[in-house]
């Protein structure tokens, strides 16, 4: 086991799921991997190993934020091995055209600090998807119903954030929806020559103030887990 993760060695599979809330990783473990294995309950951060279309597959939570995920990745790569880690969560719209149920494939991930950002200096290092997985995850999108986005989005430090004027000017410049955790995965994934990618489902909206009601929500953050898997796989 690793400091935060309670699973044996082989426990964990190459390829990682991670959603930010350990009952989504429960969820998405049972309704779409066969035999999900409880592999990790540490602090209630629910991880499954199960089979996808016959390949092995671990959905961990990695808790709100980049600190949180940070914690979890870095011991998915440094001490299980993870090859392919693709964050599963839901995003706040910032354009009129990316609707609620909207599915954003995370091209490029600004932000103002992650984790890592002691070590880049006074450069302003850009966080950017794996282009396989970025363009297998368009290629299994297309002829779904919900809407599909690809371009950059803004990976804050926080949820309750005072300064407006920053997400309008980062909508201003083509930022498509804000999350908390895919600038510090894919930073990661760059340090370690990882595979990583987020997609992402538009749960609320800067702009209009709608949200999804609780009850709409499997449906479509189902979506995102096909499109992850399928992209993971292809
Ligand atoms: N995740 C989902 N909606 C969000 C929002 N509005 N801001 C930050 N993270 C989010």
């Amino acid at each position: 086991m690793s400091t935060h993760i309670g699973a044996k060695p082989g426990d964990i599979a190459e390829t990682v799921l991670m959603p930010g809330d350990p009952y989504r990783a429960r969820w998405a473990a049972r309704t779409f991997l066969k035999n999900p294995v409880l592999v990790n309950e540490v602090r209630g951060m629910l991880g499954y190993t199960g089979l996808w279309n016959g390949h092995r597959v671990t959905i961990q939570g990695s808790g709100m934020g980049m600190p949180s995920l940070s914690i979890y990745a870095n011991e998915l790569i440094r001490d299980y091995g993870a090859q392919t880690l693709i964050r599963i969560g839901s995003a706040g719209g910032m354009q009129p055209h990316v609707q609620l149920r909207d599915v954003v494939l995370a091209m490029t991930a600004s932000t103002t600090s992650t984790p890592s950002r002691a070590i880049f200096r006074e450069a302003q290092f850009a966080p950017c998807a794996d282009f396989g997985l970025l363009r297998a995850a368009w290629e299994a999108a297309q002829g779904r119903k919900a809407g599909v986005h690809v371009g950059p989005i803004y990976s804050t430090e926080v949820f309750y954030d005072e300064r407006e004027d920053l997400s309008a000017q980062l909508s201003r410049h083509g930022v498509l929806c804000v999350e908390m955790e895919a600038a510090e995965l894919y930073t990661l994934a760059a340090r370690h020559r990882r595979r990583a990618l987020a997609v992402l489902t538009i749960s609320d909206h800067l702009q209009t103030g709608e949200s999804l009601p609780a009850e709409d929500r499997e449906q479509s953050f189902g979506d995102m887990v096909e499109i992850a898997l399928a992209a993971a796989f292809a």
